[in-house]
């Protein structure tokens, strides 16, 4: 039986008929993506695999684009008479065909039996957080997450790009939110400078770079808290005019975007017109999680804007303010994701806006699935990858049920539209620490975000884990060991 992450909906394996053995020389269909496949193989297996079109002969792997399958991710393998066919109905199916056949191939040193494998995922989104805002990952180590993240049939890659701690994505009609926004004099880690920022072109070529494995790019650009490094190169962003310095340790600050100037608006929209360019795919996420209104109370323009307004409390400015923001995407043809928090003052329009759930007293987050609105699960306990273990240890990630957070109906359950597990990373100063906290916790999310909850079997999971994590030392990556899960 094979070990595969995630598990696929179906699998029927003959030992009597016959399958197929990677060999020098085998063929596979010249997709694009499929350089990537006949690379791992080279690399991991040791096997050239040459790109050419099907000529009949045995010793091929044929992908193909097949309208009769239902789902736009969905793929099925069939391993017989020394021949591998993929079918698909899109070519994000086939890559994901790929990549299950990846698995197999490395459990049996590439012979494979008659396998006959149908497969689809269980939600359309998959996601991983990386807070770059914290601590700066370079190009080619966002690259090997993301590698790693199609390995999992993870399909987004959610990129937190401002913070209080660190401007890192170029906006060239604000030059200085990277030449200083981008610096911080010394964080709370090893009281060392931190600094680092992503050219335009290289945001581009992460996308890319994405975009060949299948997964969709949506930046965050936090709207209206944790923006200190934005206040401290343009101070009149803030209620205050406050003189700040890019914050250097992290924790909730006060100084926020003012929600009562025009220019407020200005740099929001300017800072989207370049996102929009930017990220072709068709969301970006617009933060709103822990603004404090305590400057938006000391601020007459704050007050007057909500008068203005007929507001009744400053959750709703916030409300007004993602509206704004969400209202501006949709003109251009985008969609809003924002933290739960900015729907705590009830007045967000429902229309352009999918909400992310991490912590939600309020329970404004549940009423909006409730309603029948889109959410995403990415709940503090267990999704948060960058605490230990022991506070989220595999079997929490792994038994968590977005379908069933407390207070959703089945409405509420049917508005889940997928998974996220984010990593913050003030403490995740290394890629080799990042990796070791969310292997193998991502295992877990994967499985979550593919499969069906009734295939549900810890034990089982467990034992595929032990094996995953050994292909996965295998790439050079240092899962958490056992111990710890
Ligand atoms: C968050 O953890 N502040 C979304
Ligand atoms: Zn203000």
């Amino acid at each position: 039986m094979f070990n595969i992450i995630p598990q696929p909906v179906s699998i029927l394996i003959n030992q009597d008929r016959k399958g197929f053995t990677l060999h020098a020389g085998t063929t596979i269909s010249p997709y694009p993506f499929a350089e990537e496949f006949a690379s791992f193989v080279r690399k991991t297996l040791n096997k050239k695999v040459y790109l050419h079109e099907d000529t009949g002969e045995e010793r091929s792997i044929i992908l193909k684009i097949d309208e009769s399958i239902e789902h736009d991710e969905g793929y099925t393998i069939k391993c017989e008479n020394r021949r591998v066919f993929i079918n698909a109905r899109t070519e994000t199916g086939l890559f994901y065909g790929l990549q299950t056949l990846k698995q197999m191939l490395l459990q049996t040193d590439g012979k494979l039996p008659y396998v006959e494998l149908t497969d689809y995922p269980r939600f359309s989104y998959r996601g991983f957080m990386l807070d770059c805002g914290r601590y700066f990952y370079t190009v080619d180590e966002i690259k090997r997450i993301v590698d790693l993240m199609a390995l999992h049939k993870l399909n987004v890659l959610h990129w937190h790009l401002t913070e209080d701690q660190g401007w890192r994505i170029e906006i060239k009609k604000y030059p200085l939110l990277t030449e200083k926004g981008s610096k911080r004099s010394h964080t709370n880690f090893n009281n060392k400078p931190h600094s680092g920022y992503y050219t335009q072109d290289q945001v581009k070529e992460i996308v890319a770079y994405c975009h060949d494995r299948k997964i969709k790019v949506i930046p965050e650009f936090d709207v209206p808290g944790h923006n200190v490094a934005s206040i401290a190169c343009y101070p009149e962003l803030s209620c205050l005019d406050r003189k700040l310095e890019v914050a250097t340790h992290w924790g909730v600050k006060h100084d926020i975007l003012c929600a009562g100037k025009e220019s407020t608006y200005k740099f929001v929209y300017d800072v989207l017109d370049e996102l929009i360019e930017l990220f072709p795919d068709k969301i970006i996420h617009i933060g709103g999680d822990e603004a404090p209104k305590t400057r938006w109370c000391e601020c007459d323009k704050c007050k007057e804007k909500l008068n203005e307004l007929g507001l009744v409390n400053m959750d709703q400015l916030q409300g007004y303010l993602a509206n704004e923001a969400a209202a501006y995407l949709k003109k251009k043809g985008k969609k809003a994701i924002c933290w739960n928090e900015a729907i705590k003052g009830g007045n967000v329009e429902k229309d352009n806006i999918t909400v992310a759930l991490w912590r939600d007293k309020t329970k404004a987050s549940i009423e909006w699935a409730n309603g029948g609105n889109p959410l995403i699960a990415e709940c503090f306990t267990p999704y948060y990858v960058d605490y230990p273990y022991g506070m989220h240890p595999l079997k929490s990630v792994y038994m968590f049920e977005p379908r069933k957070i407390h207070g959703l109906t089945s409405l509420g359950g049917a508005s889940v539209i997928g998974v996220e597990s984010p990593i913050w990373t003030e403490y995740v100063t290394s890629f080799e620490k990042m990796t070791y906290l969310c292997f193998p916790r991502w295992l877990a999310v994967a499985e979550t975000g593919w499969n069906n909850v009734n295939k549900k079997g810890y034990a089982k999971f467990i034992k595929t884990a032990e094996f995953f994590c050994d292909i996965l030392k295998g790439m050079g990556i240092t899962p958490a060991p056992k111990e710890y899960w």
